[in-house]
C-alpha cells in the first residue's frame, strides 16, 4: 500500500492520504472557524438551539449562592442525573466541559506519540558527544529525571485517528494538538460508509476512530450493524468515539450496546437538544475502565458551579426538551418540501440541521441571506458536500423566516 504525507507538523503529526482518501486542500484546514455572526442575526450556522434554554436553567443559574462559588464543585449529584438520564450506572460517565473536551480526552488518552507519554529524550549539554538516551521509560509519562543537557520530548512512533469524511472539524484538531496523525477517509456514494477504503486504512498504528451518528454536516445516522463494524475492525487498544451530538433528534444511541462493546466511547452534548451550548457541558460514556483512563487525562474541576446547576435543571425540563425536538422535526419537513418545490436535493437528517444542495445557487443564497441578517453555513469545501449549505433546523417560526428568505433568493435569480 503505499502513503504519503500532507501537512505534516514538527514531524510528528499530520495527514495521510491512503487509497480512497484525499489530501487536505492546505496546512490550516483543521483550524477550527468560529464563525461568528452578529449577536442580532437569525444564527441557523451552528446548530445552536434557536429558541434558548428552559428557563428553568437560568432560574437555577440564579440561585447559585456565593458560598457556592467559594467553591470546588462537588459533581457526585448532576453525574447522578446524567446517568439515570442515560441510564447507565455513575461509573460509566465522565462529564466533560463541551464535547469538545471529550474528544481532546479521546485524543490525549489514544494519540500521544509514545515518546511524548512515555518519556524524554536528552540532548546533550553543548560541546559533549551526541549521545541522546531515555531517562523516563516508566510508560506513565508522568515521571521525568533531570540529567545534564536539556529534556527534548521524542516521538517513537506514530499515532494514527481515523477520521470518515465529512466529519465535524473538532476531530482533527484534537488530533494534531496531541501530535497524532489524521487518515481521513473519503465517504462513498450519497455520504455512505466506504467499507473498503475504511478497512484498508485501519493499520496497528490506529490508535482511535472519529465518527458521529448522526453524522456532522450530512445528518445521516449509522446502522447499529455499521457502528459494530467499525468497532470490530479496530486493532486491540483503539478506541471508537462515537459522537452522538444530535442523537436525541434522531437516531438511535449506542449507549445500551456498550457493554458487549469495551472499545466504544460514546460522546454526548447537552448544547443542541437541551440549549446550554454557551454553558460547555457535555459527557462520555464507556466501559468503567475506559472511563478510568479518560479521567486521567482532564483536569479535575472541568465545570464550574453556573453549569452543574443548569445541567441538573435542564436535565429536569423533560417537557421543554420533547417540545423543541416536536418543533425541529417540523422544521425539518417544510425545508424538505421548499427544498422539493425549488429543485434542490437535501439530505435527510436526523438531526437538528438539513444538508441542501444547493449547486451553482449555493453563493447567492450565502450572500442574500447573509444581506438579511440570516446566517446559514457553506459547507461547499468537505468532502462529498460539494455546493453544499448546512441550515439548522430549529424553531419553526425561525425556520419559515429563512425558507421565505430563499425562497425570495431563488426567485430574484431565477
Ligand atoms: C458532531 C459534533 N460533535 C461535538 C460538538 C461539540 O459539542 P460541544 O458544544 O458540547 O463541545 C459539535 C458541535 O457543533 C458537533 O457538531
Amino acid at each position: 500500500m503505499t502513503t504519503a504525507r500532507a501537512g505534516d507538523r514538527a514531524g510528528t503529526s499530520g495527514s495521510m492520504e491512503r487509497p480512497g482518501t484525499v489530501a487536505p486542500a492546505g496546512a490550516n484546514q483543521y483550524e477550527y472557524d468560529r464563525a461568528d455572526a452578529p449577536a442580532d442575526a437569525l444564527r441557523l450556522h451552528l446548530n445552536e438551539h434557536t429558541g434558548g434554554c428552559s428557563a428553568a436553567v437560568t432560574e437555577a443559574v440564579a440561585r447559585v449562592t456565593r458560598e457556592t462559588v467559594a467553591k470546588y464543585p462537588d459533581y457526585t449529584a448532576v453525574t447522578r442525573a446524567v446517568a439515570d438520564h442515560l441510564d447507565v450506572p455513575t461509573s460509566r460517565v465522565l462529564l466533560t466541559n463541551g464535547l469538545d473536551e471529550g474528544i481532546f480526552a479521546v485524543a490525549i488518552a489514544q494519540l500521544r506519540p509514545p515518546g511524548v507519554a512515555a518519556g524524554l529524550v536528552r540532548q546533550p549539554a553543548r560541546g559533549t558527544s551526541p549521545a541522546p538516551a531515555p531517562v523516563s521509560a516508566s510508560g506513565t509519562g508522568r515521571k521525568s529525571r533531570i540529567v545534564a543537557g536539556s529534556l527534548q520530548p521524542v516521538a517513537c512512533g506514530l499515532n494514527e485517528a481515523l477520521i470518515l469524511e465529512p466529519a465535524f472539524g473538532m476531530y482533527a484538531d484534537a488530533v494534531e494538538a496531541v501530535g497524532g496523525t489524521v487518515v481521513r477517509v473519503m465517504p462513498g456514494a450519497g455520504l455512505s460508509l466506504d467499507r473498503e477504503a475504511i478497512a484498508a486504512a485501519v493499520t496497528p498504528l490506529t490508535g482511535a476512530l472519529f465518527v458521529a451518528s448522526p453524522g456532522n454536516p450530512s445528518g445521516i445516522s449509522l446502522t447499529l450493524a455499521e457502528i459494530t463494524w467499525l468497532a470490530s475492525l479496530l486493532p486491540a487498544g483503539a478506541l471508537l468515539l462515537l459522537d452522538e451530538a444530535y442523537v436525541e433528534f434522531g437516531g438511535e444511541s449506542f449507549i445500551p450496546h456498550l457493554d458487549r462493546w469495551s472499545n466504544v466511547v460514546v460522546g454526548r452534548t447537552f448544547a443542541k437538544a437541551y440549549g446550554l451550548a454557551g454553558m460547555r457541558v457535555g459527557a462520555v460514556v464507556a466501559r468503567e475502565d475506559v472511563i478510568t483512563r479518560l479521567r486521567r487525562v482532564l483536569p479535575p474541576y472541568s465545570l464550574n458551579v453556573f453549569v452543574v446547576a443548569a445541567l441538573e435543571a435542564a436535565l429536569g425540563d423533560r417537557a421543554y426538551m420533547d417540545d423543541y425536538r416536536a418543533q425541529v422535526a417540523e422544521s425539518k419537513r417544510l425545508l424538505y418540501d421548499a427544498c422539493e418545490r425549488w429543485g434542490l436535493p437535501c439530505v435527510r437528517s436526523d438531526a437538528n440541521f438539513v444538508l441542501v444542495r444547493a449547486g451553482d445557487k449555493r453563493q447567492a443564497l450565502l450572500d442574500g441571506l447573509q444581506a438579511r441578517n440570516i446566517y446559514i453555513r457553506d459547507r461547499d469545501r468537505q468532502p462529498g458536500c460539494e455546493g453544499c449549505v448546512r441550515v439548522t433546523t430549529g424553531l419553526v417560526t425561525h425556520t419559515t423566516t429563512c425558507i421565505a428568505a430563499m425562497e425570495e433568493i431563488l426567485c430574484a435569480r431565477a
